[in-house]
């Protein structure tokens, strides 16, 4: 049986003695005070931070992150540093303190109003105040110089995602023998919509700074390299070797699909059997012999959502088999609500949701159960497991997760996977999954209808191969893939640079 201490140290072999020295915007662990005055700890929950933390438990790594909680000031040394986690303390996090504006503006600004919309295809709901990004220069500034503080000369410096586009050139101005490597989690949009983004060459120019740079997909490692062929006329790009040479410096642009936990998910997933589920649909009401299609998201407008929605109530319209036949449960969370985007979409969906079970619901059928409620990962993947159909149709998506999640938690391989067309995930899936077009409501019906009345054959197939794909390239492979690559652009690196001191 392969545990999770064989994989960390796989992991840590492809580090090859270095530290880890990851950033990110939001911290593993974070201190809050409790009602009683008592300080609780919340930890990571899953996706990529619980699958970081075990590596930098084994490596005694160092991770900076902003600290966010109310008691976290309260449980840092002179440096701001608390070591983590608390019952066995093993690696370093070091908290960055940010103002009130800080967040609204770097965060809620730059970040989600002009950063998450650009590469989301949505130029549109882009709103660019120019304090939001003089903040988020200041911010990257502010995580910037903590790294530079942190740095050692074993360090590989991990950047995650878009709320540092301009750090890595600030460290590496700071730090030029440092190796930098960056994953961005979003998509990377082509040169039309980047242009569109006020300081993109800055934001480039940023991101040359690192040396490794990080995407879901080949086709945003594309869209990278062409837009800093169309801003910069110094930039040598070299598309077979993907890879750019701007201001002296070489940076690796390379696809790393991220990816779950798949035995963990498969395992928590096994133990919520049938008994669980009958318990489960009871205290939702859902009859027996109804199917249930499931619908798993944070409230965004990236996501979907409300037309999802909107082609389930065409299906019951057109498909008067249906009503009283399916349910659909959509679990969403709240998210980056200050923003005036994200507060009306989840008016909009909790609008829809009403309007649909007016219309469709009847004394014993409620057609959509929407629920807000935190769930526990026990009812998250037994959901997962036992519900017939998986919708996941985001509008624009970097990879989605959620996906996967379905895939992995499907233990008796009879559900369906209905996919967008615009998500990362369908590059791998591909016709594995039910494809569709979010915005094409008649194809969604029909796909919608394929997917009710699949034959168990197919089914099972077809979430085999899904699975297959799944466990094969799971978190800890993304991890030791990204770690590998970086080593080997490492030693990429000191070879050009022994060959130059050569012939000079
Ligand atoms: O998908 C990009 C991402 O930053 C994820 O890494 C993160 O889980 C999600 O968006 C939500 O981020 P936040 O709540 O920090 O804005």
């Amino acid at each position: 049986m392969v545990t999770n201490t064989d994989i960390s140290t796989d992991i840590e072999s492809a580090l090859g003695g270095d530290s880890l020295l990851v950033v990110s915007n939001r911290q593993p662990y974070k201190h809050s005070y409790d009602d009683d005055g008592t300080i609780t700890v919340d930890r990571p929950a899953g996706g990529l931070t619980a699958g970081i933390d075990p590596v930098m438990q084994k490596t005694d790594g160092t991770w900076v992150a902003w600290g966010d909680g109310d008691a976290d000031e309260e449980v840092v040394d002179e440096d701001d540093c608390v070591r983590v986690p608390p019952e066995s303390e093993a690696y370093t996090l070091k908290r960055v303190w940010l103002t009130e504006e800080e967040v609204e503006d770097y965060y809620y600004g730059y970040s989600n109003q002009v950063l998450w919309p650009v590469c989301h295809g949505g130029m549109w709901k882009t709103k660019f105040a120019n304090e939001f990004w003089t903040t988020y220069r200041d911010v990257n500034e502010t995580f910037a110089d903590a790294v530079v503080e942190q740095y050692d000369d074993d360090s590989l410096v991990w950047f995650q995602d878009y709320h540092f586009g301009l750090a890595p050139r600030m460290v590496r101005e700071e730090l030029p023998e440092a190796f930098l490597m960056h994953f961005w989690h979003i998509p990377w949009p082509s040169w039309d919509s980047v242009r569109s983004l006020p300081n993109h060459e800055e934001v480039l120019d940023g991101l040359l700074g690192n040396d490794l740079l990080g995407f879901h997909t080949d086709s945003y490692c594309e869209n990278f390299l062409n837009c800093v062929d169309e801003a910069f006329e110094t930039a040598f790009v070299d598309r077979d070797g993907k890879k750019v040479r701007y201001d002296g410096h070489t940076t690796y642009v390379e696809s790393f699909p991220l990816s779950v936990d798949f035995d963990d998910i498969a395992s928590k997933s096994a133990e919520a059997d049938d008994e669980w589920w009958s318990e489960f649909r009871d205290s939702y009401a859902i009859g027996d012999g109804v199917q249930v299609a499931v619908g798993i998201d944070r409230l965004d407008y990236t996501k979907g959502i409300p037309e999802r929605l909107d082609a389930l109530a065409r299906l019951w319209e057109e498909h008067p088999e249906w009503r009283g036949e399916l349910t659909f449960f959509q679990k969403g969370s709240p998210s980056r609500s200050r923003i005036s985007d994200y507060k009306e979409l989840q008016e909009e969906v909790e609008e829809a949701v009403a309007r649909i079970n007016r219309r469709f619901g009847t004394d014993d059928w409620q057609p959509v159960i929407y629920t807000e409620e935190m769930l526990s990962e026990t009812d998250l993947y037994g959901l997962c497991r036992h519900s017939d159909v998986a919708l996941v149709s985001p509008l624009r998506d970097g990879m989605n997760l959620v996906a996967k999640e379905y895939v992995a938690a499907q233990h008796d391989e009879d559900g369906v996977l209905i996919l967008s067309n615009q998500a990362g995930a369908h590059e791998e899936f591909g016709d594995d999954a039910v494809t569709i077009n979010p915005r094409d409501i008649d194809e969604f019906v029909e796909q919608l209808q394929y997917a009710l009345t699949m034959e168990d054959e197919e089914r099972g197939e077809r979430m085999r191969r899904l699975r297959d794909t799944v466990e094969e390239y799971d978190l800890f492979a993304w991890l030791e893939d990204s770690l590998t690559t970086a080593h080997d652009v490492k030693r990429q690196r000191a070879a050009e640079a022994s060959e130059n001191s050569e012939t000079r």
